[in-house]
């Protein structure tokens, strides 16, 4: 059974309360629920993980490296912007991540228009709302079928 990780940063935990006309109604509970069971309709393992904190996402990105997981949905929040640190945990494992944003980033402020997590990840969805996790998901569905 493949196995991916869902990974949500800093402030996500807020999800459903937090700036709803940009994020929405949704909680983070919900979407982790939904992910959940999407992947076992597609026999895919999801393991979802928040944290507010830039290490305990990295101590996370090796713990997936060295467990077996297949790949991992990553929205990194504001660390997306401006962290080397989670940009070179990336960059040293082998798994692919998808980046992914509930907003469209490339529309707000000039800050939030580069990511220094886009050049080491598989690739980048963004402004497509919490759909974008699950056209993630469905990426890693695809992923290997030919060979199956
Ligand atoms: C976000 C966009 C980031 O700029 C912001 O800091 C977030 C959420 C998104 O999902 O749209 O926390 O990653």
């Amino acid at each position: 059974m493949k196995k991916i990780l869902l990974l949500n940063g800093p402030n996500l935990n807020r999800l459903g309360k937090r700036e709803p006309g940009i994020y929405g109604v949704t909680t983070l509970k919900e979407l982790e629920e939904q992910m959940v069971r999407l992947g076992a309709e597609n026999k895919i393992e999801v393991i979802c993980f928040q944290s507010n904190h830039e290490g305990a996402l990295i101590d996370k990105l090796h713990e997936a490296e060295d467990t077996g997981v297949d790949g991992v949905i990553f929205n990194p929040g504001a660390f997306t912007h401006y962290s080397y640190a989670i940009r070179d945990a990336i960059a040293g494992i082998t798994l692919p991540v998808i980046e992914v944003h509930i907003s469209n980033v490339y529309e707000r402020e000039e800050f939030r228009h580069k990511s220094v997590i886009a050049p080491v990840a598989k690739g980048q969805i963004a402004g497509l709302g919490l759909l974008g996790y699950e056209l993630a998901l469905e990426v890693f569905k695809r992923e290997g079928k030919e060979e199956e």
